[in-house]
């Protein structure tokens, strides 16, 4: 792409949870949590859990169609599939096979990144520097888990907080001028690999009888150090990607940050000064959906006519590795 004559822009944006609604009640029945405990120390009320013969790539599936009808194109007019998802259908092949299978795109090719809940972000910036190749002209971004089948159901520091969704984008290269990504940072720090993880079932420590004894299959946190961290990284990087486009948060009309907690929502804001008004929220009905809750909350505060066209929008992510991203759009 010529930097000053072309552009990358959003197309389409699509979403899917799954129908299955688990309310916090629902959850009390099941371990020793309560509606209280959850709803004040995270602002999740509810959050989607998808069926037993639903995958990810079925959630992911049903994203990118959407998005691609949002967009009005065909499958046939994308080059290049890229997904993030830290709960793939299967360890091989990428999860983004059974999503090119789905929807008849065959022959394109198509990869998975991990990124965990930054995925967003990275995505973008992938998609972005991807498009500066003549070789593509439409990528479809999708991010999606179905993270009920990796979280520990008797862990309930855990297994409250995240859900099953996926969202999907459309971008393309266009002649300079339109809205579209405007700039993306990225960031990550592995020495706090640590804190968020699943410990077993990789190459470090293939399954076994005693990791499986030991639940290391399943996703493990320490939501203390997860919570501080997010605050620090999120925050600096969305102050800084407004300070290096010459922003002022008065110029951005809405924000949209991974859905992990209300109460990280609360400290970005009052850190960076930003009207609670301008920060959307689908936590409380979604769960932490991982890489999927930016597009989710952008998709759904859209079809409210919350988010118009043409509105500048900041974003910022954070997640497991430690990974963190900050980008600012207009769709
Ligand atoms: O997308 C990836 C990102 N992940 C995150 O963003 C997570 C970030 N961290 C958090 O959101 C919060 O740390 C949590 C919501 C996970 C936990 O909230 P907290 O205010 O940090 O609570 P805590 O871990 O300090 O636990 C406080 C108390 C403990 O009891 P004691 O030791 O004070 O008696 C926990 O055992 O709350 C207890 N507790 C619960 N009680 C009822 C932990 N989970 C629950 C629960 N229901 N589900």
């Amino acid at each position: 792409m010529k930097q000053s004559s072309e552009c990358v822009v959003i197309k389409g944006v699509g979403s899917y949870v799954p129908e299955r609604v688990l309310t916090n009640d629902d959850l009390s029945t099941m371990m020793d949590t309560s509606d209280e405990w959850i709803r004040t120390r995270t602002g999740i009320r509810e959050r989607r859990i998808a069926a037993d013969y639903e995958a990810t790539s079925d959630l992911c599936a049903r994203a990118a169609q959407l998005a691609l009808e949002d967009a009005k194109i065909g499958a046939a007019d994308i080059d290049l599939i890229i997904l993030g998802t830290l709960s793939p259908d299967m360890l091989i092949p990428a999860t983004a096979m059974f999503v090119q299978r789905k929807l008849g795109m065959e022959g394109i090719p198509c990869f998975d990144f991990g990124a965990a809940c930054s995925g967003f972000q990275y995505g973008l910036e992938i998609a972005r520097t991807m498009l500066l190749s003549p070789q593509y002209k439409n990528i479809l971004l999708i991010c999606g888990d179905k993270l009920s089948s990796i979280i520990d159901w008797q862990d309930r520091s855990t297994c409250i907080l995240f859900a099953d969704g996926a969202g999907a984008v459309v971008l393309s290269r266009e002649p300079a001028g339109q809205p579209g990504v405007i700039d993306v940072l990225l960031g990550s720090n592995g020495e706090h690999s640590d804190i968020l993880n699943i410990p077993a079932g990789g190459s470090r420590e293939p399954a076994s009888e005693r990791t499986i004894r030991e639940r290391k299959h399943y996703l493990r946190m320490d939501g203390r150090e997860v919570f501080r961290l997010a605050v620090q990284k999120m925050g600096e990087s969305m102050g800084k990607i407004l300070e290096r486009n010459n922003l002022t948060i008065n110029e951005i009309s809405h924000v949209v940050t991974h859905q992990a907690n209300v109460r990280i929502m609360h400290a970005i804001a009052e850190r960076l000064r930003i009207p609670m008004e301008k920060v959307c929220i689908t936590l409380d009905k979604f769960g932490n959906t991982s890489a999927s809750s930016i597009i989710l909350a952008i998709d759904h505060h859209r079809r409210q006519g919350i988010i118009s066209p043409g509105e500048l929008i900041l974003t910022g992510g954070f997640g497991a590795g430690l990974t963190w991203g900050a980008a600012i759009i207009r769709l």
